[in-house]
């Protein structure tokens, strides 16, 4: 597609995927143009479709979508060429926790791979500004429960999943602070994202048993799993479950258009920042599922099991440095990714694949 307009280009890589979808839509609604690079190992042609469609009805506009590997450096130059990009956003990854304990090689390589095929060909074509998809999971301190930017990030995550992140967060702050690339990075650090787009034409489409609560929670509610396993419910917490701070998944796509459009439109930006992206308010999962009890309007069948290693009681975010750099504060609530992921899993029990 030829370029319309005078808007910036946006290169979202993984953008067939649950966060990449809803924020292509998001920054399609603002105006930009943007360009989809996705190999589909985690999404389909028909989720692309699903997204193409709705991008139709509620934007007026449509994106370029390119089949492709971002870690193949030739495939990625070709995009360039065509495109001119005038900034990044990088989804593209692989992200379940339990198969990188599993396959710790499939991750280490796909995740870096991407990261570092993306860099050489944004420096080949002097494009410098780059929204990276982190995680809370660079966090990890026992002795505090809500985490701010300035908490030392692990050396090692509690899964080599989380530990890419690491290392790409300390590939991508070496490269931007040495101003070889001219490299300008804004590191959001996702908290949990979850709910669906509220037209439930799109959202999370786990492959296999889910690693997060609500997809499971929605898959126990239209009957595919029996019950919900609840791991602990003796935690120094009010009602004894662990604590985590949601974020609706429309909520965190606005969060990546404000840090395109920082990227864009500030100057003297300091080389990378890492933003913390939650709501900076905990729920239990007895809360969560007490949400979903209401959204579906019925009992979450549940029953409660031995801990996990290495979950902590409570894990939240403080969220001044999103409101103070981004003007960011999130706008749904916990009913709202409720009412929005059962309204997405209800349509479409099997996700895409029906
Ligand atoms: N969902 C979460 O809970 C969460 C939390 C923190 C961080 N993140 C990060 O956010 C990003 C997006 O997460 P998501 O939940 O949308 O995941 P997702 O799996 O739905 O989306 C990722 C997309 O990237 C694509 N992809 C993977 N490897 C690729 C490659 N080599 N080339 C091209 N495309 C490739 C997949 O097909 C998929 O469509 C990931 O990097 C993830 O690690 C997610």
């Amino acid at each position: 597609m030829e370029c319309e307009g005078n808007m910036s280009r946006i290169l979202i890589t993984g953008g067939a995927g649950f966060i990449g979808s809803h924020t292509t839509l998001t920054l399609l609604g603002a105006g930009y143009d943007v360009i989809i690079v996705d190999n589909l190992s985690n999404s389909s042609h028909k989720a692309v479709d699903a997204i193409g469609a709705l991008a139709l009805r509620e934007t007026g506009k449509q994106f370029t979508f390119y089949e492709g590997d971002v870690a193949d450096g030739a495939f990625l130059r070709t995009v360039f060429e065509k495109n001119k990009i005038d900034a990044v956003i990088h989804f593209a990854g692989f992200k379940a926790v339990g198969e990188s304990v599993a396959k710790p090689a499939k991750y280490y390589v796909n995740n870096l791979l991407t990261t570092l095929t993306l860099l050489n060909t944004m420096k080949e074509f002097g494009v410098t500004g780059f929204v990276f998809s982190s995680s809370a999971t660079v966090y990890s301190d026992p002795g505090i429960t809500q985490y701010d930017e300035s908490t030392t990030r692990v050396g090692r995550a509690s899964s080599p999943y989380g530990t890419t992140k690491v290392i790409q967060e300390w590939i991508l702050e070496d490269i931007a602070k040495s101003g070889d690339l001219l490299l300008k990075v804004i590191s959001l650090r996702y908290f949990n994202p979850v709910g669906a787009h509220s037209s439930g034409e799109i959202g999370e489409s786990p492959q296999g048993i889910p690693n997060n609560l609500t997809p499971f929670i929605t898959q126990v509610a239209v009957g595919k799993r029996d019950f919900l396993s609840v791991f602990g419910d003796d935690y120094p917490t009010p009602d004894g479950t662990c604590i985590r701070d949601y974020i609706h998944v429309t909520d965190l796509a606005e969060a990546h258009y404000l840090a395109v459009k920082r990227l864009l439109e500030t100057n003297d930006l300091p080389e990378f920042d890492g933003i913390n992206i939650g709501s900076g308010k905990g729920y239990s999962v007895f809360e969560v599922i007490a949400a979903f009890d209401k959204a579906v309007g019925k009992k979450i069948p549940y029953k409660v099991v031995s801990r996990r290693d290495g979950d902590l009681a409570e894990f939240t975010a403080k969220t001044e440095k999103a409101q103070k750099l981004l003007g960011f504060t999130t706008k749904l609530t916990i009913g709202d990714m409720a009412k929005d992921a059962w309204n997405w899993q209800s349509k479409h029990p099997n996700g895409f694949d029906e």
